[in-house]
C-alpha cells in the first residue's frame, strides 16, 4: 500500500512521487493550507493540501481528524525557507498531496496521542492501543525487541538450547504467592503458574542438555512497585559442569553484547565485584547505585561514648548507629530536615539525628557528645564546614535499609548521580539463610536449591538444631554460592550454583525446618531426579523488563511492557481479572464463598 515509510523521506527524495500510509498525528490550517503530520512506525512527515493545487482535495483534508488512517500519493518537495523542522529527520521536506484515501476514521480521542501526556495511567491502559501509538512507547518496544534478539543470538552462539518449560505446573519456591489455575479434570486440584522455571531447568541439567535458556514469563502474586509486575519476563539460563565464575563470565559477555546491539553502548571494563557484607557496610543494601560515591559509615563505637540515650539504648539492644555526609547542606532548614526524617521514617526508622558542621557544630544532640567525639564523628564521615551529617540508630536491618534509601535520595538531591553511565556490579557471598523475624525461623535467602560455599559446608553440615531458633546463630554466617547482578541501583539478575547431591539437599530442607514429607510433596520430582546422576550445575535469571527499562531510560517497567498491569494488578484493557460464568465454576467443581 506504500512506496516509502513516513520516517525515511529526506532531501534525497525531493522530486519523487511517493505513496504513504499512516495516522494523522496533527492537523492544522495555516492561511487556508492544511498541514498534516502523517505518522507511521518509522516516524513523521509533513503532508500538504493547498486549495490552489486541488480545491476538492483541500476540502476533503478539512474533514480529516486526529488519528484518521490515510493513504496519500504526492510529490516530495523541499520545505520553503524558514519552515525547516530540525527536530525531526524528515524536517527538510514535505509531501504535496494529489491523491487522498481515508482508510479509516477515528472517534474523538480519550486523550491525545503524544509523547507528552497527562492522561491517567488507567485511561492510557484502558486504550493501550492508542497509548502504544505514542512514539516514546514504540521506541521502548523496539529496544525490547532488539534486546531479546541480542540475547538469543549470543546464547545460540554459546551453544545454549532454547527449551520451553510448562506454564501449568506446581508451585516453585521463589518466595512470592502463587497464581493458581483450577484443574477441571481433577476436581479440587490446582496448577500453579511458575514463579520461575527453576526446578525444570535443573531437571534439564539432570537430563544431560548441558546448556539451557529461555526468555520466559514468570508469575508472582506480590505487592507491586515501579520495578515489579505480577507477570514479568526472565532471560533464564542454566549450565552443567560450571562454577560461579563460568556463569558470571557468560552473563557478562551476554550483557555486553545486549548493550552494544540494543543501544550502541560499548562496555569495556569487567563488572565490579562486591561481597554482600561489603555492600551492606558501605551502601546499606545489596543493590547499591554505584553511579555515585556517597558511603555510609558505622559510628557505633563513637556514639557509644556519648550520653545520648536513644543511641545508647539502641546499641544495648544489639542495634547499630550509622551515618552519611550530606555534603554542603549545613544550611538545611527545619522543614528540609523534617522532610528527610519523613523519608527514613517511611522505612521504619524512629528518627533522624543531624549535626550541621558550621563554625561550630549545630545539633540538638551535640550536648550529649564530648568535643573529641564530635571531632571523631566529623572525621569518620569526612565532613567539613558546610556539611550536614545524618544518623540513624536502629537494628542493623532497619538502619541499613533507611540509610540506603536516604543515600539514594541524597544522591538525587545533591546531583551526585552520573547520568548516562551503566554501573554494573556482581554481589557475591550472600548468606544462604535469612532470619524471618515474624515467623521466628530461617528461610532460604534465594531459593532452597542454592549451594552453600565449599568453605562453609562443614558448619552447614554440623550445625546443631538448637541454632535454628535464634536470629544470631552460626546458620546466619553460612554463605551461598549465589550472585546477583546489579545495575544502577536495580537488581537485574540473580542466580547460583545449585545443590546437586541428594544428601546436601536433604540437609538444606532439614535446616529450613521443612519435613521430608513436605519436601517430597512439593519438590519430590526434583529430589528424585538428583538421585539419578545429577551433574554439578548452576545458572542465573535476568529480569528482562528491568534491564530494558534502564536501557530505554524509562522510570517504570510498565513502559517497556506492551500490555502491563496496573499497580493493583489488573488489566484495564481487557478488564481482567473478572467474574466468570457460574457454569464455568461448576465445571471446575468450585463454589465461591467470598470473604470480605
Ligand atoms: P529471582 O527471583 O532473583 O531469581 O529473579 C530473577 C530476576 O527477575 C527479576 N524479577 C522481576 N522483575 C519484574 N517483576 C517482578 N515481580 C520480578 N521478580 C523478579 C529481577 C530478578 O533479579 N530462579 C531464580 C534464578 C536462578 O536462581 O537461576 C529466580 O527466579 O530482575
Ligand atoms: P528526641 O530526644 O526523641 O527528641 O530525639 C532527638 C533527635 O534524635 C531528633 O532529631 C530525632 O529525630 C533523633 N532520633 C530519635 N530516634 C532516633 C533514632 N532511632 N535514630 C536516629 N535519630 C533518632
Amino acid at each position: 500500500m506504500r512506496t516509502h515509510t513516513c520516517g525515511e523521506l529526506t532531501a534525497q527524495h525531493i522530486g519523487n512521487t511517493v505513496t504513504l500510509v499512516g495516522w494523522t498525528n496533527k492537523w492544522r490550517d495555516h492561511g487556508g493550507v492544511v498541514f498534516i503530520d502523517l505518522r507511521d512506525r518509522s516516524g513523521i512527515v509533513q503532508i500538504v493540501f493547498s486549495p490552489e493545487i486541488d480545491r476538492e482535495l483541500h476540502g476533503a483534508a478539512h474533514r480529516i481528524r486526529n488519528e484518521f488512517v490515510l493513504q496519500v500519493e504526492g510529490k516530495v518537495r523541499e520545505r520553503p525557507e524558514g519552515t525547516v523542522n530540525e527536530s525531526i529527520p524528515t524536517g527538510e521536506v514535505e509531501v504535496v498531496v494529489n491523491v487522498l484515501t481515508v482508510l479509516n476514521e477515528c472517534k474523538p480521542l480519550p486523550f491525545m496521542v503524544d509523547d507528552e501526556t497527562d492522561a491517567s495511567e488507567s485511561l492510557r491502559y484502558r486504550h493501550r492501543y492508542l497509548d502504544l501509538r505514542r512514539p516514546l512507547i514504540q521506541k521502548n518496544i523496539v529496544i525490547r525487541h532488539r534486546a531479546s534478539k541480542a540475547f538469543r543470538e549470543y546464547l545460540d552462539n554459546e551453544g545454549f538450547l532454547e527449551i520451553e518449560t510448562p506454564m501449568l505446573t506446581k508451585s516453585t519456591p521463589e518466595g512470592a504467592r502463587d497464581y493458581l489455575v483450577p484443574s477441571r479434570t481433577n476436581p479440587g486440584h490446582f496448577f500453579a503458574l511458575p514463579q520461575s522455571p527453576q526446578i525444570f531447568k535443573q531437571i534439564l541439567m539432570v537430563s544431560g542438555l548441558e546448556k539451557y535458556y529461555q526468555i520466559v514469563k514468570c508469575f508472582r502474586d506480590e505487592d507491586l512497585r515501579a520495578d515489579r509486575q505480577p507477570e514479568f519476563t526472565q532471560v533464564d539460563l542454566e549450565m552443567s559442569f560450571v562454577n560461579r565464575e563460568d556463569v558470571m563470565a557468560v552473563t557478562e559477555g551476554m550483557i555486553k553484547k545486549v548493550c552494544a546491539d540494543t543501544i550502541g553502548m560499548e562496555l569495556r571494563d569487567s563488572f565490579q565485584h562486591l561481597t554482600y557484607s561489603e555492600a551492606m557496610d558501605r551502601f546499606g543494601c545489596d543493590k547499591p547505585d554505584l553511579r555515585f560515591e556517597l558511603e555510609l559509615k558505622d559510628v557505633s563505637d563513637i556514639v557509644g561514648q556519648s550520653s545520648f540515650k536513644v543511641f545508647l539504648d539502641t546499641l544495648n539492644r544489639g542495634g547499630i548507629v550509622k551515618g552519611l555526609n550530606a555534603k554542603g547542606l549545613a544550611d538545611y532548614s527545619r522543614k528540609d530536615l523534617d522532610d528527610l526524617t519523613g523519608v527514613v521514617q517511611d522505612y521504619g526508622a524512629k528518627g533522624l539525628a543531624w549535626i550541621k558542621v558550621k563554625d561550630k557544630v549545630e545539633s540538638p544532640i551535640a550536648k550529649f557528645f564530648s568535643e573529641e567525639s564530635l571531632q571523631a564523628l566529623t572525621s569518620r564521615l569526612e565532613a567539613e564546614k558546610g556539611d550536614l551529617m545524618l544518623f540513624v540508630a536502629d537494628s542493623p536491618d532497619v538502619t541499613n535499609d533507611c540509610l540506603a534509601r536516604l543515600r539514594n535520595e541524597m544522591g538525587r538531591r545533591l546531583g551526585l548521580v552520573r547520568d548516562g553511565v551503566y554501573e554494573f556490579a556482581w554481589i557475591t557471598d550472600f548468606p544462604l539463610f535469612e532470619w524471618n523475624e515474624d515467623e521466628k525461623r530461617y528461610e532460604a535467602k534465594h531459593h532452597p536449591f542454592t549451594s552453600p560455599m565449599a568453605d562453609d559446608l562443614a558448619s552447614f553440615t554440623s550445625i546443631d538444631s538448637s541454632e535454628l531458633k535464634t536470629a544470631h546463630s552460626k546458620l546466619a554466617h553460612v554463605r551461598a554460592q549465589a550472585y546477583d547482578l546489579v545495575l544502577n541501583g536495580y537488581e537485574i539478575g540473580g542466580g547460583s550454583i545449585r545443590i546437586h547431591k541428594k544428601e546436601v539437599q536433604d540437609r538444606m530442607f532439614q535446616l529450613l525446618n521443612i519435613s521430608s514429607d513436605e519436601a517430597s510433596a512439593k519438590f519430590g520430582f526434583l529430589l528424585e531426579a538428583l538421585e539419578y546422576g545429577a551433574p554439578p550445575h548452576g545458572g542465573i535469571a535476568l529480569g528482562l523488563d528491568r534491564l530494558v527499562m534502564i536501557m530505554a531510560g524509562a522510570s517504570s517497567i510498565r513502559d517497556v511492557i506492551a500490555f502491563p498491569k496496573t499497580q493493583k494488578a489488573v488489566c484495564p484493557l481487557s478488564s481482567a481479572p473478572s467474574e466468570v460464568d457460574p457454569k464455568q465454576l461448576k465445571e471446575l467443581s468450585i463454589k465461591l464463598d467470598i470473604v470480605e
